[in-house]
This record gives structure tokens, sequence and C-alpha cells, in this order.
């Protein structure tokens, strides 16, 4: 007898198309030109303004915390097998040492800690509610991680890690939020509390996502070349392969992989497709 035809739900099937790994980004030519276009018509808004996003990033992110608490991200499952360092113990009864750069309010760091028990997880955030959130985890435990406020541009990492300790360190849509201009000083204060050998893995917007032309659609928003803010004053850079290697290159990392990925998501009630456009890197520390 046949088996009987199990129907799953629309949103099952979200949920099971979210899981599925990202594919290597197909964006047709004529799309990314089309991008292109839009995002090069658009201009930068005034100078004072300009400053004013750029200094209030914290704060706008705190207040962004305070606002959603720990509802507006989904936990972070599929980082793991994106990144399978951490399922990785290569000492046997030891440690491993890891870091979550801009964790928001943890949705990664408590999925890999009850999945590895053998990690150790630091956790840092500039937002200091975003930190107040994770500190009140049901599963935050002393010996398994430490959450601390650190603004990555200017707060030495050294100041709560020892140097030179980390094996893994994950950056998840963070670089995205800090000015090209300040990201020299992020990637060398991470790269201070790194092993040699230590690998960092790395995801983040990338030039000509939906979201870039949606902000070049609507002028207003750019504040720098791929530089944008959101309505709720949190900043957006979309980064391409070039930029980002060249920026861990210099620091001394060298890069195992660095690509880019796509998702079409389907907006069935406007009848469009949108092509969300990622980069997907791990750079290891030489
Ligand atoms: C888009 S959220 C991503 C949160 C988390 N990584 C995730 O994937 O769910 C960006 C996070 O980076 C943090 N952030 C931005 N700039 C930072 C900086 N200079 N130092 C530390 N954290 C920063 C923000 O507060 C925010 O929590």
């Amino acid at each position: 007898m046949a088996e009987p035809q199990v129907e799953i739900s629309p949103i099952e099937a979200r949920q099971e198309k979210l899981l599925q790994p990202l594919e290597p980004s197909v964006i047709p030519p004529e799309k990314l030109e089309y991008a292109r276009q839009i995002i090069d018509k658009d201009v930068s808004i005034k100078p004072f303004w300009v400053n004013k996003y750029k200094n209030e990033a914290a704060k706008n992110w705190n207040r962004f915390y305070q606002r959603n608490e720990t509802r507006f991200y989904k936990d972070r499952h599929w980082i793991e097998r994106e990144f399978t360092v951490f399922k990785e113990n290569s000492n046997e009864g030891e440690q491993m040492k890891c870091l979550e750069v801009g964790c928001g309010v943890g949705n990664f760091i408590f999925p890999v800690l009850e999945r590895n028990p053998h990690l150790f997880m630091y956790a840092c955030d500039f937002a200091p509610h975003a930190i107040e959130l994770v500190k009140k985890h049901d599963d935050y435990a002393q010996g398994r991680c430490e959450a601390f406020v650190c603004d990555l541009t200017k707060d030495p990492l050294t100041d709560t890690i020892a140097a030179g300790s980390l094996d893994v360190v994950s950056s998840i849509f963070v670089l995205s939020a800090i000015p090209a201009e300040k990201l020299e000083a992020a990637v060398r204060n991470i790269k201070e509390v790194m092993k040699s050998g230590g690998m960092l893995c790395f995801r983040d917007y990338a030039v000509y996502d939906a979201a870039q032309v949606k902000f070049s659609s609507n002028p207003g928003h750019k504040l720098d070349t791929n530089l944008y803010v959101r309505q709720d004053g949190t900043l957006s850079h979309f980064f391409s392969k070039e930029q980002i290697q060249e920026l861990f290159e210099k620091e001394g990392f060298t890069t195992v992989e660095c690509e880019y990925v796509h998702r079409e998501t389907i907006n069935r009630a406007m009848d469009i497709s949108i092509d969300r456009r990622f980069l997907q890197a791990k750079f290891v520390k030489l």
C-alpha cells in the first residue's frame, strides 16, 4: 500500500528552507547591473547627519535591544553547519575557547554551548542592554561562558581575555554595523586575543544585496560608499569580497574561504522575488 502523503504547512516549509545551506551566489548579471545602477545613483546625506549617526551607533543599538528585547533575532542554528570548527575539539580534554563578537542577545552562543560541552564562549557587544539579557538567560553558566560590554573599535579585548588565547572567533552580521574607517581597529583588536592558527568565522551583508538596493531606491539613507542608516539609527555596510579579504589579510590573516552566498526569498503577497546576498568567509591568524 502506498505511504499516505504528509502535507507540510507553509510555516514548516519556510523553516525547512531557512535551515538549508545557502547556495553560491548565482544572481544573473542583468540583475546585478540593475542593482548597480540604482546604487550608483544614490548620494550621501549631509556630513552633519553622517557624523551624528556614526557617533550614536552604540546608543541606537542599545535602544534597539530595549525596544525588541530577545524578540528580534532567531537562534542561529545554521552557524555550526557552515562553520564546523565549533564541533571540533582537537586537544582531548582541553576546553576550546571561543568568542562571539557583537553577540546581541546570544542567539548563537546558547545553542552552540548546549550542543558542544567542550566549549567555553566569551561573548561581547557594545550595547549594555543586550549583555544584560545574555546574562539573564537560563543557560548563562559560570565555567561555560562570560559576556561583557565592549566596543570592538576602541575597548581592548585583552582587558577581559588573555592575549593569544582563543581558538575560534565568530563575527556574524557585526562588522557591517561598523563604519569603514574603524574596521581595521576592530580586526586588530580581535587578532590580539586569537591564537596563531585560530579561525575567524565571518558572515555579513554583501554588495548588491536586495536590502542595499532597497536603501538606494529610497534616498536619504546613504552615509558613505556601501554604508547606510536604518530607520532606527543602526548602520548597515555591504561588503565586497575584495574589501573583506584585504581588510583581514592586511591585519595578518590568511583567507581559507571567502564566497558570496545567495538566498532567493519569495514575497507571495507582492508577487516578487528578493535576492539576498551575503558574504561568508573563514580567516586564519598567521
Ligand atoms: C545585526 S546584530 C547581530 C547580532 C548577532 N551577531 C546575531 O547574529 O544575532 C549586530 C550586533 O553588533 C553589535 N555591534 C555593532 N557595533 C559594535 C561594536 N563596535 N562593538 C561591539 N558590538 C557591536 C550590535 O550592538 C548588535 O548587537
